[in-house]
């Protein structure tokens, strides 16, 4: 299981109010958007309760980590693994980009606003917050309207909680086969408790065909691969 160093360098609060930790790491260990690293304090010989870090954040030398373990603080040494998982799939023919935070959590799809907008896509944002330094580019509407939005988008991309995908039907407005007016991205947010190396299945996802893990092929999923 290789591992590579990484280091607190900063403490602060995410967009969702979490407590977030700046990480500087080597390039190999940033994750994309969507993806995440198992991340621990160095010397912790408890391993097992590796943290999940999604990037809500990212720049060259590391990356800002939200919903970071309470004893981490500037300076804490840390042992990452990773990059882990399937991120979002961001095409450059993207030209409309929509983003649904379904439950409330924003900070895992932030990472997509900068690449989109240097791509020159227009985004907008469902979410029932509004968080600050947001660019003023990106349009945000409640997250009740966000069924209206299929027929604008390129690609959807949400964040949700794995309870809530039996939500998703009611909030996308979809009837019968569930086929969708456009793709459709969810990052599906489970315990990564394994990370995919000790097969735990606390991760699993209903699939079409079969049960998928969360650590391995998702987090981030096309929604025509679930079973919702
Ligand atoms: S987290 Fe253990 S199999 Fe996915």
């Amino acid at each position: 299981m290789q591992t590579r160093p990484g280091i607190v360098k900063e403490i602060r609060l995410s967009a969702d109010g979490l407590p977030a930790a700046w990480i500087e790491c080597p390039q190999p260990s940033r994750p994309q958007p969507g993806q995440y690293l198992l991340g621990w304090a160095a010397g912790d010989l408890d391993a097992a309760l590796a943290a999940p870090l999604f990037p809500a954040e990212l720049a060259v030398d590391g990356f800002l980590a939200a919903g970071i373990p309470s004893a981490w603080e500037p300076g804490t040494r840390l042992e990452l693994r990773g990059p882990l998982g399937q991120g979002f799939d961001l095409p450059v023919t993207t030209r409309r980009l929509a983003l649904g935070a379904v439950g409330g959590a924003l900070d895992r799809l932030l990472p997509l606003i900068q690449p989109g907008l240097q791509q020159n896509m227009a985004i907008t944002l469902y979410a029932d917050q509004h968080p600050a330094n947001l660019p003023s580019a990106v349009e945000i509407y409640p997250l009740a309207g966000l069924s209206e939005v299929l027929a604008w988008a390129d690609l959807l991309a949400l964040d949700l909680e794995r309870r809530y995908v039996p939500l998703l039907r009611a909030l996308l407005n979809v009837e019968g086969d569930g086929r969708l007016p456009c793709p459709v991205q969810a990052l599906i947010l489970t315990p990564l408790t394994c990370g995919g190396v000790a097969d735990c299945g606390a991760c699993a996802v209903a699939g079409r065909r079969h049960p998928l893990l969360a650590c391995v092929d998702g987090p981030v999923f096309s929604l025509n691969e679930l079973d919702w």
